[in-house]
């Protein structure tokens, strides 16, 4: 496509002509940002489906071709090769780290791991039964209080002190997540500890008891490690999109990402992890294989959680590298799993069915992360949290994105359907 190629469009017999943007995937876009101001009219995409709210520089995916990519990098590559810091400072600062670089960048998330002795209150004010997602979204707003010089809505100084904010939200999201944890089972807080690595250290806090210290099998933070790495960043899901939304009011990332937790937690987002799980478990308990529940699927009455994606109209790649993980941490843990015999048929069944395969539905991240999760011993109403573990360097990248380039504050517009104007009725005659 030409530089200079534009998108013709005739309106109540006028024609405009608008730039066509191109991405460096060839990724096309109607630069239409004058055509209110040109025509009165709107553009109406109701979910966002043909809407492009930004350009970024963080990840790119080919949904057609299940590709997925963070800064350039193949998700098969990072997977294989590189754990969740490296790719955390990928994703936030665009390039692979060398040594040194990332040896400060670890260092720095270690030493931020402690939180706050005051942040035991917080805790306490919630039930005992509060969702560890509720619990995960107060706190991490409740933290940009004890660092005012970091959440000062101020943007270039909250830009000043990125780094160390940045280096501290990957930390404390961890050592929060397993005392939400801690706090639903009546158990004591563990102290996080500067020599392990992150992955093992979160393990520690959530499974040490004072008296008896958990060392986590290889195997075990391995798998984790990956879990994380393959949730850092997925460009404007819901939870991303819905950080940039309050950054571009000018927001701290604190309250950003508090934002993004919330935004995480619907089953048709986040919480598919939890929700996978719990459907295959009622599937197993209801002595069924999933061929009723397809069945179910295919006449509206069930949805096929961890299948089907806006963007993934083929298999995505998160979901291949999870499938596999799941077998071999089984393996590797000497277990077997029912739920996962019945997630193989019921994707083998699905992969064959006109139903999902007319549209397009395969499975996706959430479809085997939860075994994955379950095999490391994470308690089901904890997988999303451990979602938003993962996902924390793409927030951070998706904030500073906005910070350091827009002035504009995100504010779509509407098509009003509402009542005309009708006055007011006093009480008395109302009917
Ligand atoms: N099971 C059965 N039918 C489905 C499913 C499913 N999981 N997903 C979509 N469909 C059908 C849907 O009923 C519709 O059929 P029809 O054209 O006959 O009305 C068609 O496929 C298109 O569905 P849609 O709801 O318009 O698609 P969408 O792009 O708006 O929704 C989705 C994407 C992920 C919300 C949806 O596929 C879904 O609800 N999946 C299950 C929940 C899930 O696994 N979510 C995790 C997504 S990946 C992690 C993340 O990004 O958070």
């Amino acid at each position: 496509m030409s530089e200079n190629a534009v998108a013709k469009i005739t309106i109540e017999g006028n024609e405009y002509e608008y730039p066509v943007i191109v991405g460096s995937e060839n990724e096309k876009a109607i630069d239409v940002r004058k055509l209110r101001k040109d025509t009165g009219y709107i553009t109406f995409d109701d979910g966002y489906g043909n809407t492009g709210s930004c350009t970024s520089n963080i990840t790119f995916i080919d949904g057609e071709k299940g590709i997925l990519r963070y800064r350039g990098v193949p998700i098969e590559q990072l997977a294989e090769k590189s754990t969740f810091l490296c790719s955390a400072y990928l994703i936030i600062y665009g390039k692979l780290p060398n040594e040194t670089e990332l040896n400060a960048f670890r260092s720095k998330v270690a030493n931020a791991s402690r939180l706050h002795v005051d942040f035991k209150h917080h805790f306490e004010g919630f039930p005992p039964k509060a969702h560890p997602m509720a619990v995960l979204s107060g706190m991490l707003n409740s933290l940009g209080c004890y660092y005012p010089e970091m959440s000062s809505n101020n943007r270039e100084q909250d830009l000043e002190l990125f780094d160390d904010a940045a280096a501290l939200l990957i930390s404390k999201v961890r050592t929060i997540a397993a005392a939400t944890y801690r706090m639903s089972q009546g158990l004591p807080f563990i102290y996080p500890r500067k020599d392990l690595r992150y992955v093992e250290n979160f393990l520690h806090m959530m499974f040490t008891e004072p008296y008896d210290q958990y060392v986590a099998p290889k195997e075990v933070s391995d798998a984790l490690d990956l879990f994380l790495l393959l949730h850092a960043d997925h460009e404007q899901n819901c939870s991303t999109s819905t950080v940039r939304m309050v950054a571009s009011g000018g927001a701290n990332m604190f309250a950003s990402v508090s934002s993004g937790v919330c935004a995480l937690w619907g089953p048709l987002h986040g919480g598919a992890n939890a929700a996978v799980i719990k459907m295959l478990q009622e599937i197993h308990d209801n002595g069924d294989d999933g061929s009723k529940f397809i069945r179910a699927a295919k006449d509206g009455k069930a949805r096929l959680m961890g299948f089907g994606h806006r963007v993934y109209k083929n298999y995505d790649p998160r979901a291949k590298i999870f499938g596999a993980a799941a077998e071999r941490v089984l393996k590797a843990l000497g277990r077997s799993d029912p739920l996962l015999d019945i997630a193989h048929h019921l994707e083998q069944a699905a992969l064959k069915d006109d139903y999902f395969v007319e549209r397009k539905l395969y499975p996706n991240v959430d479809f085997y992360s939860g075994i994955v999760l379950k095999a490391i011993g994470i308690p089901v109403d904890m997988f999303t949290v451990m979602f938003a573990i993962g996902r924390m360097p793409g927030w951070i990248a998706n904030w500073k994105e906005i910070a350091e380039n827009s002035r504009k504050i995100h504010r779509p517009r509407q098509i009003y359907t509402g009542p005309n104007k009708r006055n007011y009725i006093p009480m008395e005659e109302r009917p």
